[in-house]
Parts: C-alpha cells; sequence; structure tokens
C-alpha cells in the first residue's frame, strides 16, 4: 500500500496535447502568451520552493504569518471535516491549518490538488505519514478542469493560497471563483490567500531576485516547451522581464528574445519567430485590494466572513461562506 493515494486526472500525454494548444494559440497571437502553469515541471516545481525562500519574494512570509495568526480561528469558524488545497505544491503551509484542524478535532480528509505530480506525490507522502490519522487522497490536475472532481466529506474548506488566484485573467478570475461555489454546498468554506497592491519597486523586484532564482523559473517553460514538444528554444536567449502594470494592477513576467529568433516546435507544427526585443506574456500576478476581494467575492456567491493581513498589510487572506 503507499502512503497516500493519488488520483491523476492527467497523463504526460494529456499535458501534452493540453501544452500544444497552449502554444498553437499563445505563440501565433500578436502580442504572444504562454500560460504560467507550464512552469511546473518537476524542475520549475523546485525552482518555485527556492522562490518561496528568497529575502525579496515576501508573499510566502507574508501568509504564513497570517496562517500562524490565524490558523485555529479558521478550524473554530469553519469546523471542516476536509480540507481541500487547490495548488497545492509542497503543501508547507498547509501544515498550519491541518494542524489547527486536527487540535480541533474535526479534521478526517486531506485533497491537495496540483498540476505537479512529483510536487503532490511527495507532499501527500510526507502529510499522510505525519498524520496517520488523516485521510491523505491527492488529485493530479488542473483546477480549472478538474473541481468537479473533489472528493471530501462536509464540511469542506478549500484553501487557495499563496496569491495563485491572481494567475488568473480577471473575466477567467470570476468563472473560477463561480466554479468553486458551484462545487461547493451552501455553509462550506473558501480561504484565499491574495497578495495586495503596494509600491512598485517592492512588486518588482519580489519577482526580479538578485540572485536570478526567478529569471531561471520563467526560463523554465521553454525548458518544458522544448521536452514535451520537441522544440528548440535557446532560454539563454531570453531575458527575465518583471513589469508592473499599473493600470491592471498586476506585475507581469515576460521573457524577451535578445535578437531574432526562430524557433521550431515540432510538437505543435509550427515555427515561431521573434523579432529581438519581442517578448512572449509568461505570467500575470495580480495584486489586490481589500474591496475588490470581497467585491469578487460575493459576486460569486460568498459571503466574507473574516479578512486578515500580516502586519505589515502586503498579504490578504479571506475566509468565505458558500451562501444561498
Ligand atoms: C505561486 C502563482 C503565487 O504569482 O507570485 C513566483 C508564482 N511567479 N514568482 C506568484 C511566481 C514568479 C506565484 N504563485
Amino acid at each position: 500500500m503507499s502512503d497516500a493515494d493519488l488520483d491523476v486526472h492527467r497523463s504526460t500525454a494529456e499535458a501534452t496535447r493540453a501544452l500544444r494548444e497552449d502554444v498553437r494559440e499563445g505563440l501565433s497571437a500578436p502580442q504572444k502568451w504562454l500560460p504560467s502553469k507550464w512552469f511546473y515541471d518537476a524542475a520549475g516545481s523546485v525552482l518555485f520552493e527556492r522562490i518561496t525562500e528568497l529575502p525579496e519574494y515576501y508573499p510566502t512570509r507574508a501568509e504564513r504569518e497570517v496562517l500562524r495568526r490565524e490558523a485555529a480561528q479558521v478550524a473554530t469558524i469553519t469546523g471542516a471535516r476536509t480540507l481541500v488545497e487547490l495548488g497545492s505544491g509542497s503543501s508547507e503551509k498547509t501544515r498550519l491549518l491541518l494542524d489547527a484542524l486536527s487540535a480541533h478535532g474535526t479534521l478526517a480528509e486531506f485533497v491537495p490538488l496540483d498540476v505537479s505530480e512529483s510536487a503532490l506525490a511527495g507532499a501527500a507522502a510526507a502529510i499522510a505519514t505525519a498524520y496517520p490519522q488523516l485521510t491523505v487522497r491527492g488529485v493530479v490536475g488542473d483546477f480549472t478542469e478538474h473541481l468537479g472532481l473533489l472528493p471530501g466529506v462536509p464540511p469542506r474548506l478549500v484553501a487557495f493560497l499563496g496569491g495563485t488566484i491572481g494567475n488568473f485573467l480577471p473575466t477567467d478570475r470570476a468563472k473560477f471563483l463561480h466554479s468553486v461555489r458551484d462545487v461547493l454546498g451552501v455553509g462550506e468554506w473558501l480561504l484565499l490567500g491574495t497578495d495586495l497592491v503596494k509600491d512598485e519597486q517592492t512588486l518588482v523586484q519580489a519577482y526580479d531576485d538578485a540572485a536570478g532564482v526567478t529569471a531561471e523559473f520563467n526560463r523554465n517553460v521553454l525548458r518544458v516547451v522544448n521536452t514535451l514538444l520537441g522544440a528548440d528554444f535557446d532560454p539563454a536567449a531570453f531575458d527575465h522581464v518583471s513589469y508592473w502594470d499599473a493600470h491592471n494592477e498586476w506585475i507581469e513576467m515576460r521573457l524577451r528574445a535578445r535578437t531574432d529568433a526562430r524557433v521550431r516546435i515540432p510538437g505543435a507544427g509550427m515555427e515561431v519567430t521573434f523579432a529581438a526585443g519581442e517578448y512572449v506574456r509568461t505570467e500575470i500576478s495580480a495584486k489586490f485590494r481589500p474591496e475588490g476581494v470581497r467585491a469578487e467575492l460575493t459576486e460569486a456567491g460568498f459571503a466574507v466572513e473574516q479578512w486578515w493581513t500580516d502586519a505589515q498589510g502586503r498579504f490578504g487572506m479571506s475566509l468565505s461562506r458558500a451562501i444561498d
């Protein structure tokens, strides 16, 4: 018997098909783009874990501060029997929630869902060992596609941490919040981490660290396209860019071609040309205002019961109940 069950809703073949579609659409657009979920193969997931420890990347520490302070409150308010974590990655911060919910005596199941099978398998096994009384059922999948498949005894608490909701474009974000509301019963819960708008320098540096880890994380998407679609991107020929879009209030990560370039992508049946200076948008990471978070959650069918931030007001966490 394995330490933890893993439901794999996405084989490599399916991932390759999905990437092919995304590459065809994104790299044939006048403004080239790729979805940020493709950063997270095994190497990319490790790079992201290193990002969370960088001095410039404050969101992880700020969110952990809030969770340390408020996890017991979350347990008391929700009485959750299942914790579902979307985009769980290493599930490191999740232990604060698992500890509080276990101490409260209600928790029976943990359901981490992530696109990265390697990150999920390790995390699910470690948590199954550390919390032997808990049923751990990992789901390998894309939370934009596989939400309807979430198991667990109610009341469930869905945690979507780290500010990953900022990776959606606003219209997709609204759809996503509605789909989370749809899979929950009235009285179930959403714990949502949202990075907050702040000064431009802090934001830009959080996505452009001095050690260059974020640059390598960004370039990793090209390696993923090379591996899965047989492309011949030269990652070193692209500069990492972190740009604050003050109008949309999001950070954009870009990969900017240093020179004119032609890239073959046999697995997508394409050849893509770049002019020197042309860039691919690889991620948006939206930053929020408290009143905006509240409005979006209300619109999606949630009642916001709690709003917390770290002491410096950098990162927000909302606890919301699904309502009629
Ligand atoms: C994991 C999606 C929350 O948007 O801040 C970190 C990913 N990108 N550095 C974020 C990321 C560049 C991160 N999330």
